[in-house]
């Protein structure tokens, strides 16, 4: 039997997900003890079951990963017979390297956190670096989003459009999106100006967007600067108008209004990380794309 458990981080994507592959929610609870501890109670016996703990591990980044271990440590405890984390966002991601002496490898500790829980195997969609995947010692489904975002682009009826990728680590993501929209490619040279990761600079555009449609396509947005500041340049260069595409929404306070005021007239996201109900973005949803995962997974079907 198939069975979800909706973790605290995204109840409703769960739900969603349990509708649309037809499995059964087991009752969690998911609360706080009185000195802040995090309590999980499984309210059912799962000898047997083949087990899928839906939680993104955004911000509160730290409670939701160490609440998903716990439900995994607690699904395990209640005789799930195979145990898979399903976390569209996965927090830590971005600190995949050491990048500097003195720092962690924290996507890997991560996954090990999780391996040592009883995850059997993870599920996630669009990692910020495809490297990360052998950061893993549990097999791995990486999903990429495009079946769920292309559509809604596609509606868009952008004409004269280039796609652009914000950054090098973004290129082969702008490249599936140009080739399947059959557009040209263009992209931003960025750098940091400090040692903080949270502040970005776009100094160059590369490629002739005199008179085009730009789309920025990005895996997630934090503070928002990487799309802003990228979205300036575009339009200094010439750009007719500036949409923005971007899988995670991480979204920092503020993040969004950044974007808006740099000129940004479209915005496309899903719901990996939560729901946001805001006019000037559209969401579309991962659930049917994490559905079919699960129902591939749980028939042994490719
Ligand atoms: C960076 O390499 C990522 O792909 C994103 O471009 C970045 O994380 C976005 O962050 P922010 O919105 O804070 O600029």
């Amino acid at each position: 039997m198939t069975t979800i458990l909706a973790g605290d981080g995204h109840p409703a994507l769960a739900h969603a997900v349990a509708g649309l592959c037809g499995a059964t929610l087991a009752p969690l609870l998911v609360g706080a003890f009185a000195d802040g501890e995090t309590r999980v109670r499984i309210e059912e016996d799962l000898a047997g079951e083949d087990v899928y703990i839906v939680q993104p591990t955004g911000a509160p980044t730290n409670d939701r990963l160490l609440n998903l271990a716990l439900i995994a440590d607690a699904a395990t405890g209640a005789g799930a017979a195979r145990v898979t984390a399903i976390a569209p966002y996965f927090g830590y991601a971005r600190q995949d390297v050491r990048k500097r002496p003195g720092e962690p490898r924290s996507a890997r500790l991560a996954g090990r956190l999780l391996s040592e829980a009883g995850v059997d195997r993870l599920v996630v969609v669009e990692l910020h670096s495809p490297a990360l995947e052998s950061a893993f010692d549990m097999p791995l489904l990486h999903l990429d989003a495009d079946a769920a975002l292309m559509p809604a682009v596609r509606a868009w009826n952008l004409d004269r459009l280039t796609v652009v990728s914000p950054d090098a680590g973004g290129m082969k993501r702008a490249q599936r999106y140009a080739g399947a929209l059959e557009a040209p490619l263009a992209a931003i040279a960025k750098t940091r100006p400090s040692e903080d990761a949270d502040v970005a600079l776009a100094v160059d555009v590369l490629g002739d967007i005199r008179g085009r449609n730009c789309l920025i396509v990005d895996d997630m947005t934090s503070t928002g600067r990487t799309i802003a500041e990228s979205a300036r340049a575009l339009r200094e260069a010439g750009a007719e108008a500036v949409h923005a595409l971007f899988v995670h929404a991480v979204i920092a306070t503020g993040a969004l209004a950044r974007i808006h005021d740099a000129g940004v007239r479209r915005m496309l996201t899903t719901d990996t990380v939560r729901t946001i109900d805001d006019p000037r973005v559209e969401v579309v949803s991962v659930a049917p794309l994490l559905a079919q995962a699960i129902t591939r997974l749980s028939t042994g079907s490719s």
